[in-house]
């Protein structure tokens, strides 16, 4: 739905905001929509030592799954950019989820029984490329290999 992809985008936007991304400056936000209309938000949260940091997304799953809410993912929004010299994410170009993220989100995508939308889009500007999970990550491996439903 067009306004849930608007809604994420802009969530998304502002979850950038609070990146900690001092290493990379580049700023990545993300938005989790539920069963029940509510966001979830995530950003990077990077480490000094650098291979230890997070994506925005794991970070927005695991505020879900902290919250007893992993099930209950059905979209995500995506932003990045790099960061101006006030710390604002700019640029244009959508982001896609890196491929651990794809992981992650794949096992909310299964827990929850839902092919995932997954909305990409920029710092700035209009441009948003939307996908289904499972064309980002096909063939996925996931809880139902194991066993667990
Ligand atoms: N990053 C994300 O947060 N999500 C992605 O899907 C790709 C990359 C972060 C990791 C790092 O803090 C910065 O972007 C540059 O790679």
């Amino acid at each position: 739905m067009t306004e849930d992809r608007q809604r994420l985008i802009l969530a998304a936007r502002e979850a950038a905001t609070r990146a900690h991304a001092p290493y990379s400056r580049f700023a990545v936000g993300a938005a989790l929509l539920m069963t029940d209309g509510s966001l979830i938000t995530g950003a990077n949260v990077e480490n000094a030592s650098y291979g230890l940091s997070l994506c925005a997304e794991t970070v927005a799953i695991a505020t879900a799954s902290a919250a007893g809410r992993l099930r209950d993912v059905v979209s995500i929004g995506v932003i990045g950019g790099a960061m101006d010299a006030e710390g604002h994410a700019s640029g244009t170009a959508p982001v896609s989820p890196c491929g651990r993220c794809r992981q992650i989100l794949n096992e909310a995508a299964q827990l929850g029984g839902r092919d995932l939308m997954v909305h990409c889009g920029a710092a700035e500007g209009d441009a948003v490329a939307s996908y289904r999970l499972s064309e980002l990550l096909p063939q996925a491996f996931g809880p139902a290999d194991l066993g667990i439903h």
